[in-house]
């Protein structure tokens, strides 16, 4: 149940919206003040009485109920109790109603948001730079689906540009057929780092050539091309598998190569496109940035040209509400520029565009950490963890069942949620031990706390059960109740603020309260038959919906562990 709102609609405050008034509500950090507290100064100033005159004010109006027990002023703040019944059992109702479901909405019906995330590059390293956007776009994929939205996950694939023609150029000369399909995406890329280093003049004439005849529709250099391509989208297939992340639409820069010209029409016509040392830009000098160039002085397009194509073509094809572009915060100024462009030419949608830009991912494991030339592959990350997973599971309980498949989902997921737990714009250092720790704040964590759930619920197979709604609940079931409560709050937040750590913050705060449940209540051996029926229904949807919210992030939870 939303508390702020049933407060705020029932606050009297002239002038003043109950919208505005739920957003004031606040959560005091103890508990033994209230459940929520208005702080009156914030209308101090619009109602020309002092917070404490408001509070006071505000308290003798407030019409108490069974619902919101109490509305105390104490020194300008006024301070609300929540009913531990019908806390309690206003949530376990709307649970019961809902279950797995729970915190699911229908707001973005009919509104479609894209969101532009992975976009790897053909015949790249597919390497720890990917995890962030790969695994922060999955999230915001599924939140969004959750709340009801239509939602277009798009891979913008680096699949152009002059580097294919090297690639060509030094498979003709050292690679074969055999060894390519062995090595797949290594070999390729093996390739094309040879040539970087080795390549004399000649071959960059050849290669420059190469880059022509792909685009001039050449059958064997296209060909080449497209087997290069298709071994990097087997080969990343495979990780966003175990990722657990889908794409709708795998439309890259190349795609956009034709649907350039009028986009570039369209700025001549408005006059912004100016001449600079023979190049084709747009001046962006007022606004504090370099120029956006749009056509090089040799009239070849740039990885921004072929953005802004796309800007105008998603937005042609999809008629999104948002666009949202999950990518490292080094190309904030790329995206500024663009987003600026777009709202140059006049297009109100420009205020659409979203940059949701994250930190950078390093390994704490110096045996892994990137020198020169060496990259880290997503995929020996992944397999690291998976295998110190099955080392810990190993040692922690030798009798489990499944230890591969139990394994990779610990595994993958604590790489997941390594990567998920911070607020997104920070960088972050890795480490398989922290990640892999069962009392951290981890996903490894809240697993095990779903299968502590299932293996209590098991016990209670076949035990009487009374009426889980008679019991007066004790503070560690009504705390267990807010909390969990708090899911739908969480999942709107990550949607919100393009933020999946409020999603993965709230499972390990929720799993906390959970073992705090579960250590001082008995569960099985309860007092009585009612209270034991309240307590698997509390576990129930503990288990509910930590499994729902990990799910969510993109992140498995084993039956037992
Ligand atoms: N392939 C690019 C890179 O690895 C990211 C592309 C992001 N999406 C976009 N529409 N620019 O840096």
């Amino acid at each position: 149940m939303d508390y702020k709102k049933y407060i705020a609609e029932r606050l009297n405050v002239e002038g003043i919206p109950g919208e505005e008034l739920a957003s004031l509500l606040a959560v005091p950090p103890d508990t033994a003040m209230g459940d929520y507290a208005l702080p009156c100064f914030k209308l101090a100033k619009r109602l020309h009485k002092s917070p404490v005159i408001i509070a006071e004010e505000l308290s003798a109006g407030f019409p108490i109920d069974e619902i919101v027990t109490e509305a105390n002023a104490l020194n300008g703040y006024l301070n609300f109790r929540v009913g531990k019944k019908s806390l309690v059992h206003g949530f376990l109702r709307e649970f019961l109603e809902k279950k797995d479901m729970f915190g699911a909405s229908a707001e973005g019906n009919g509104k479609t948001v894209l969101i532009d995330y992975s976009s790897v590059n053909i015949a790249k390293p597919f390497h720890i730079g990917h995890l962030s956007t790969t695994v922060l776009g999955g999230a915001l994929y599924r939140i969004f689906q959750y709340l009801g939205y239509n939602v277009v996950g798009i891979n913008h694939l680096g699949d152009y540009g002059t580097q294919f023609g090297k690639l060509i150029s030094a498979y003709k000369k050292w690679g074969n057929k055999e060894e390519v399909e062995r090595g797949g995406i290594h070999a390729v890329n093996a390739l094309y780092v040879r040539f970087n280093e080795e390549a004399t003049e000649e071959m960059e004439a050849e290669a420059r050539e190469y880059f022509r005849l792909i685009e001039s529709g050449d059958k064997e250099a296209n060909d080449l091309f497209e087997w290069f391509k298709s071994l990097t989208l087997a080969y990343v297939g495979k990780i966003y598998e175990r990722l657990h992340v889908t794409f709708d639409s795998y439309a890259g820069e190349r795609f956009y190569i034709d649907k350039m010209q009028p986009v570039i029409d369209a700025l001549k016509e408005k006059g912004l496109l100016v001449e600079s040392q023979g190049a084709q830009v747009v001046d962006l000098e007022k606004y504090g940035m370099p120029p956006f160039i749009v056509l090089r002085s040799d009239g070849a397009s740039l990885y921004a040209t072929r953005d802004l194509a796309a800007c105008f073509y998603r937005k042609q094809t999809y008629n999104f509400d948002k666009c949202l572009y999950v990518v490292a915060y080094q190309q904030n100024l790329h995206f500024k520029q663009l987003f600026k462009v777009v709202e140059l030419m006049g297009e109100e949608w420009a205020k659409d565009l979203v940059h949701v830009a994250y930190g950078m991912v390093s390994l704490e494991d110096g045996a892994m950490s990137t020198r020169k030339g060496k990259v880290v592959w997503l995929e020996d990350v992944l397999s690291r963890c998976v295998e110190k997973a099955k080392a810990v599971l190993e040692e922690k309980n030798p009798a489990l069942e499944n230890k591969e498949e139990v394994a990779e989902k610990v595994g993958v997921g604590a790489v997941i949620f390594g990567a998920l737990y911070n607020n997104k714009i920070k960088d972050i250092v890795f480490s398989y031990d922290k990640a892999l720790n069962f009392d951290g704040e981890t996903s490894v964590y809240v697993q095990y706390t779903c299968a502590r759930c299932a293996s209590v619920l098991e016990k209670l197979e076949g035990a009487p059960l009374g009426d889980a709604f008679v019991a007066e609940p004790t503070p560690q079931e009504t705390a267990l109740c807010k909390a969990l409560d708090g899911f739908p709050v969480a999942v709107k937040g990550a949607a919100e603020g393009y933020e999946p750590s409020i999603l993965a913050r709230w499972c390990v705060d929720t799993a906390q309260v959970f073992n705090k449940f579960y250590i001082d209540c008995k569960i099985v051996q309860a007092e009585s038959d009612d209270i034991r029926a309240l307590r698997r229904l509390l576990t129930l949807a503990a288990s509910t919906l930590l499994k729902r919210g990990l799910a969510l992030l993109g992140i498995g939870v084993p039956e037992k562990m």
